[in-house]
């Protein structure tokens, strides 16, 4: 598939969009400060998948989380703000994602997945 471009500007603090992408669904959140702290304060090694929320946004854009929009344990598309983790629940089998996407407790084995984006000015990114 191509590369897709979204404006982020219309998505407001504390939102979260979904857009598609090779067929996949992809979240778009704006991240919240308490959420990004959230994410932040978060004991590595209490991860299943242990990855740094630095590691899982871009440098100064801490605000946007970017991640495929499918529960990694059989493929069903998590509700947003649900959950006791500031992200995800997912209603198939009760994985929970954090606000970085995190997986947090349930049968999920890994993280929402991450996909390739980059920045074209600070509202606009293009994906792939
Ligand atoms: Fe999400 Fe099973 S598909 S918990």
């Amino acid at each position: 598939g191509a590369p897709i471009e979204v404006d982020l500007a219309p998505i407001a603090e504390g939102q979260s969009i979904k857009v598609f992408w090779r067929g996949q669904p992809i979240f778009i959140n704006h991240r919240t400060p308490e959420e990004i702290a959230f994410a932040r304060n978060t004991d590595l090694q209490s991860l299943r998948d242990p990855q740094s929320d630095e590691q899982r946004v871009k440098a100064g854009h801490e605000q946007w989380l970017v991640v495929v929009g499918i529960c990694t344990h059989l493929g069903c598309i998590p509700t947003y703000h649900q959950g006791d983790y500031q992200g995800w629940f997912c209603q198939c089998h009760g994985s929970q994602y954090d606000s970085s996407g995190r997986v947090r407790a349930g049968p999920a084995p890994a993280n929402l997945a991450l996909v390739p984006y980059d920045f074209l000015s600070d509202s606009k990114i293009v994906i792939g």
